[in-house]
This record gives structure tokens, C-alpha cells and sequence, in this order.
């Protein structure tokens, strides 16, 4: 990913496409931005002035419910104009392109677009394609990334355990297929933890997943001994081609997390998950719902997380088209 693509010739952020070609600086910026943000959400009044009179688009070719949602508050608590475009009823549907649909929208001189996509790589094509004062926000792109969903984790992570350089953080489940994993790998080595494990079946891993600085092992017991984070991933059926597993119980019976497996971790260990959650498949329910479980302060701080994101790429095009 080009850093020139993503950041403005002062370093600012212009467009957020991916945590590759970004620094610990400017990720330590948008999670200090997200924790002056969470005040907002425990005012009477959730809004803020700060992007009034602004336009922003949130485009979602692909389902989402915590992120489509949250960038939606996120927006209206940052007081932007904020249009939902329903895709399954847009011009799409007729054939239009994905360039034309863009064109079209940018011609209504929106500032802003939130694009989540199937197609890896589908947010860099489109944040190529806009004008210079117009920035571009990944809400996931295929199996490539999903930036502001690492983020949010990074600060979900360190409200509870503060400082990343003494931390191991187990990753667990289906990363081959996982946007998330791949963006949180980035993440957590750029902001300096010691330890990241990944726990998966061989055929649920990429090859020479180590060259992302991870370690990798497929016996659950042994990748969660002592960790401090365990983070686990559904099985994206959505992008499996061909068998990759024998069979969701067998999958639960090597992979699922249950209690007596959470034996192996420290004991203040933290369980994250950045849903959609398939309980009895990846996680145990009484898991899923226990103390460990920081599951849903994970959505809570995405609105904090995107309102910081949002603000920060919004700084760089302040002045006139
Ligand atoms: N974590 C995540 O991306 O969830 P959604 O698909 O519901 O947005």
C-alpha cells in the first residue's frame, strides 16, 4: 500500500485504506483522538459540531451490522450530512460501474466516501479515482483489510491491558480468509507487542504467515498458554472455495473455545471477537458471555474509533475543493 496514497505531504491522513504504509505516531494519534471521543457518547446530547456541513457517503457492497452502524452514529455524532446509499437498490443493480457510481456521487460534492467491498483492494481503486479533497475510509475489503476494525481492537486492547510492549495476543481461527487478522497483525507489531500467536488449522493459515512477525502453531492449548488477549475468528464461509475443514463440530472440537481451554491463558485474560459471533462453532457461549468476554465494549469503541478516524482524514480537506 503506497504511504503517499494514504497520507497527506504533511503526514496527516487523507485516506484510511489499511494499516501498512501508516506509523505508531499517527495510530497512537487516532486511538488518543477515539479516548477524548467517548466522552461524547456519555453526554445527553451525543453530537459535536466539528463536521457540520460535511458529506459523507457510506457505500456497503457487502452485509455489515457493527460497522455500517457505527460509522453511521459515528458521523451523525461528528453532525456530518451522512447518506446510507442502499446498494441492492441503487443503479448498480442496472449495470452501472463501480467507477460510474463513484463519478456520479462525487458530482454531488460529497467529502467523504465509507466503502466496505468484496473485492480486496476495491477502497484503494476508488480513493485512486476521487478528487484531491475528497478522502476514502476502508470498511473492509475482501480477505486485505479492514483498518478501523484493527483499531478499534488496538484501543479495546489497551483500555484493558494499557501497555502493548509486555503483551502476548493470541489470534485464532479462520486467517486465512480474515481482513481483521491480517489487520491487526500490522497493528500490533507496529505498536510495538512482543507477542503475537496464531492458532489455526494449517489449512485455515496463509503460508509463511510468520513474514508478518507472528508465530504460528496449530495446537490450541499450546498457542494459548499465558496469553493476555485471545482474539477469535468466525469461519468465512463467504470467502471459502472449496473444502477447507472437515466440518463445523470438528472445527468447535480442536479450535472452539470453551472454558476448560481458557485454562490455559492468564487468568486476567480478555476474549475479544469482532463478530459476526457463530456460537458453538469458534466459541463456547458460556464463553462468549463470561467475565473474559470484552466483546461488546469492542462495538461500543468503534463509534469512538471512527469518530477519531473520521475527523482525522476530514483535517486534510478543510478548506475549499
Ligand atoms: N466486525 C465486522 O466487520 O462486523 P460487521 O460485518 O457486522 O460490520
Amino acid at each position: 500500500m503506497s504511504k503517499s496514497l494514504q497520507l497527506d505531504s504533511q503526514g496527516r491522513l487523507r485516506h484510511f485504506l489499511s494499516i501498512e504504509g501508516l506509523n505508531r505516531p499517527l495510530l497512537t494519534e487516532i486511538l488518543d483522538t477515539a479516548e477524548r471521543f467517548t466522552q461524547v457518547g456519555n453526554q445527553s446530547a451525543k453530537k459535536v459540531p466539528l463536521l457540520r456541513g460535511k458529506t459523507i457517503a457510506n457505500l456497503f457492497f457487502e452485509p455489515s451490522t457493527r460497522t455500517r452502524t457505527t460509522f453511521d452514529l459515528a458521523e451523525k455524532r461528528l453532525s456530518a450530512d451522512v447518506l446510507n446509499i442502499n446498494i441492492n437498490n441503487s443503479a448498480t443493480t442496472k449495470g452501472e460501474t463501480l467507477l460510474d457510481t463513484l463519478q456520479n456521487l462525487t458530482a454531488m460534492q460529497i467529502d467523504m466516501f465509507v466503502v466496505r467491498h468484496s473485492a480486496s483492494g476495491a477502497a484503494h481503486f476508488i480513493a485512486q479515482h476521487v478528487p484531491g479533497g475528497v478522502s476514502v475510509i476502508n470498511a473492509g475489503d475482501g480477505r486485505h483489510a479492514h483498518p478501523t476494525q484493527a483499531m478499534l481492537d488496538m484501543f479495546t486492547i489497551r483500555k484493558y491491558k494499557e501497555d502493548f510492549t509486555r503483551l502476548r495476543v493470541a489470534i485464532v481461527g479462520d486467517v486465512m480468509h480474515s481482513r481483521v487478522a491480517r489487520s491487526q497483525i500490522h497493528a500490533l507489531n507496529m505498536l510495538g507487542c512482543p507477542e503475537v500467536r496464531v492458532i489455526a488449522p494449517k489449512t485455515l493459515c496463509p503460508s509463511h504467515v510468520e513474514n508478518l512477525g507472528v508465530h504460528f502453531t496449530h495446537n490450541m492449548e499450546e498457542g494459548l498458554e499465558g496469553v493476555d488477549v485471545v482474539i477469535m475468528l468466525r469461519l468465512q464461509n463467504e470467502r471459502m472455495r472449496g473444502a477447507n475443514l472437515p466440518s463445523k463440530d470438528e472445527f468447535f472440537r480442536f479450535y472452539g473455545l470453551t472454558e476448560s481451554r481458557l485454562q490455559c491463558a492468564a487468568t486476567d485474560a480478555i476474549i475479544m471477537h469482532p463478530g459476526p459471533m457463530n456460537r458453538g462453532v469458534e466459541i463456547e457461549s458460556s464463553v462468549a458471555d463470561s467475565q473474559h468476554s470484552v466483546i461488546l465494549q469492542q462495538v461500543t469503541n468503534g463509534i469512538a474509533v471512527r469518530m477519531a478516524v473520521l475527523s482525522m482524514a476530514m483535517q486534510h480537506n478543510s478548506g475549499e475543493r
